[in-house]
């Protein structure tokens, strides 16, 4: 043991305080030798029926508990609140922050020399791993796996269909009792979305960065593997309290830049660019929008998953899982990082084989050369936008094309299918007012369904922008995190219909072809539009959240207070 442990600050300590914090942990049956001198390991645990992804989290921690036991340390497991994709309104992402404040405060103020992480559901991976960052003191992430792959009409399924059967619902090319047939197929058991949707590239991110064992990223939950691979964390987590491994010795500048080529190769989401941005922001490593492209620009595809690819989860994991996909480009990746288990990425996979080359490719054969994220910049986005072309048209990566502008979320849904609207194939949909502050959240309503009357045409795919996100499992030619806002007086509010945009993805530019004398005129013109909401946990995100090129963290919450509680109540 390199230095004492931190709950014996609690637990060891002489007369009334002392007699508090042992007694009351008495009255659950446990003798006081469990949490004296033992390493005392935190069970951060977002189960919750609510959140169906995470709802087999009681069995996991279990495991986790077996763990920890094994090892001589003492479980103690604590829930905080949960974020599930399918039923927060308006938009999980809106409680991100507030989770990983409730993270970081549980962690400091309690008796916990480590914790372990149970993540599943999208944003509940990186609101943990922020709360434990600004915490540190020594953390293993455990997910909870993908759902098995869903099946309709003797076909695979899974949440990228959705996007399909719902323009399909609308073109009537599919029936409603179809729609329900496949809604009945798609989640056929315990975990989260199959695809390399947002929960997917959050637990392939953690593996790549060394916070979790390695193979967490891609064993089904109903896998009983999933529950060997908890049982092991429990394990190790005692160990890391013993060698005192934070993560802050993991989560090194070349980890980052690990996260962000595995993100490439792997066709992982746009969220994840967000996520990683507020996650460096905690620990303190130095991280812009601009190294996402950087890092990713000549990273090809690898694995064959949908949204960017064909396969699932289940398959990637058949296939080899993560590991074999970082030792096929292992020579791109900085091996000697440190992971949780106490071995280099080098050393964790150097077993791992790829056994399917339909699903994880040589890195001289990929499935595209194309991957990653591509960084745009330009006078609609001075501060950044973000495309990921592998799930782009290619022949819309370089397309000018006159705007239709929605003014917000209520416009768009009102008018898209409006036959009057002045609408084709080469028209560029513009969406304002989804940023952080314009629609607190900034909700996945980026990739906008296709105007009705284009789809009677079979038109699947056109430019379309906005400041808010993508969900993981989305596709198509969509410009999205455009930073400055529109709310905060963007050139993106000053958008007109029938301006001109330019995209071009291989220059890494979006502009708008308007002269700069009425760009100036239009942004005298603009009025910001006083708000409605003046108390509560909305109005405090409002006033502080930061734009999307920063990850879209509250200013204040940047760094950590690390471990120390400097004073005692009682
Ligand atoms: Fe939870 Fe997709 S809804 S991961």
């Amino acid at each position: 043991m390199k230095k004492s442990l931190r709950s014996q600050e609690w637990f060891g300590k002489k007369g009334k305080d002392g007699f508090i914090y042992r007694a009351w942990m008495k009255n659950q049956g446990i003798p006081s030798y469990e949490f004296e001198g033992k390493p005392v390991i935190g069970i951060c645990n977002t189960w919750s029926e609510l959140t169906p992804c995470n709802a087999h989290f009681r069995e996991i921690a279990e495991s986790v508990k077996k763990g920890v036991l094994e090892a001589g340390g003492f479980p103690v497991e604590f829930p905080v609140m949960s974020l599930g994709e399918t039923l927060i309104k308006p938009t999980a992402m809106l409680y991100r922050n507030l989770v990983s404040m409730d993270v970081e405060e549980s962690i400091r103020c309690n008796p916990i020399d480590g914790v372990v992480l149970l993540c599943g559901c999208d944003k509940t991976t990186p609101a943990l791993v922020m709360g434990a960052c600004s915490v540190d003191i020594p953390t293993i992430v455990v997910s909870g796996g993908p759902m098995l792959t869903g099946k309709y009409k003797g076909k695979d399924i899974g949440t990228s269909d959705l996007w399909r059967f719902t323009d399909d619902l609308r073109s009537e090319a599919m029936s409603e009792q179809e729609f329900k047939a496949a809604e009945a197929g798609m989640c056929r058991s315990k975990g989260h979305c199959a695809v390399m949707g947002t929960a997917s590239s959050m637990a392939c991110m953690v593996e790549a960065m060394g916070l979790s064992l390695s193979e967490n990223a891609a064993i089904p939950a109903v896998d009983s593997n999933r529950k060997v691979l908890a049982q092991l964390s429990g394990s190790r987590i005692v160990q890391m309290v013993r060698e005192d491994i934070k993560p802050s010795d993991i989560l090194t500048r070349e980890a980052f830049e690990n996260a962000i080529k595995v993100n490439a190769a792997i066709g992982g989401s746009t969220n994840f660019v967000i996520h990683l941005l507020a996650i460096a922001g905690r620990i303190g490593i130095p991280l812009d929008i601009d190294d996402f492209d950087k890092f990713s620009a000549s990273i090809p595809l690898i694995a064959n998953l949908q949204p960017s690819g064909k396969y699932f989860m289940e398959d990637l994991y058949y296939a080899g899982g993560l590991p074999a996909v970082m030792k096929e480009m292992l020579s791109l990746l900085h091996g000697d990082c440190k992971t949780v288990s106490g071995l280099t990425i080098r050393e964790s996979v150097q077993h791992a084989e790829a056994i399917n080359p339909e699903v994880i490719a040589q890195i001289e054969k990929p499935f595209n050369i194309l991957s990653g994220v591509v960084v745009l910049k330009g006078n609609l986005c001075m501060n950044g936008a973000i495309i990921k072309p592998s799930a782009a048209s290619p022949e819309l990566m370089l397309h000018t094309g006159k705007a239709v502008v929605f003014e917000n979320i209520e416009d768009y849904k009102e008018r898209i299918d409006d036959p009057a609207l002045d609408v084709d194939e080469n028209s560029v949909l513009v969406l304002k007012n989804v940023g952080p502050k314009g629609y607190p959240g900034m909700p996945e309503v980026g990739n906008m369904g296709i105007p009705k009357k284009l789809l009677a045409k079979g038109i699947t795919d056109m430019v379309r922008i906005s400041d808010g996100r993508m969900s993981g499992t989305g596709f198509g030619t969509v410009v999205l995190h455009v930073s400055p806002e529109s709310a905060s007086g963007g050139n993106f509010a000053l958008i007109k219909d029938g301006d001109l945009i330019q995209l071009d993805v291989p220059g890494r530019t979006l502009n708008l072809l308007v002269g700069a004398e009425e760009m100036a005129r239009r942004k005298a013109a603009w009025q910001l539009s006083a708000g409605n909401i003046s108390r509560g946990y909305v109005s405090l995100y409002i006033n502080h959240v930061e734009q999307a090129h920063l990850g879209a963290d509250f200013d204040f919450l940047k760094g950590g207070s690390g471990s120390v509680v400097s004073r005692d109540s009682h």
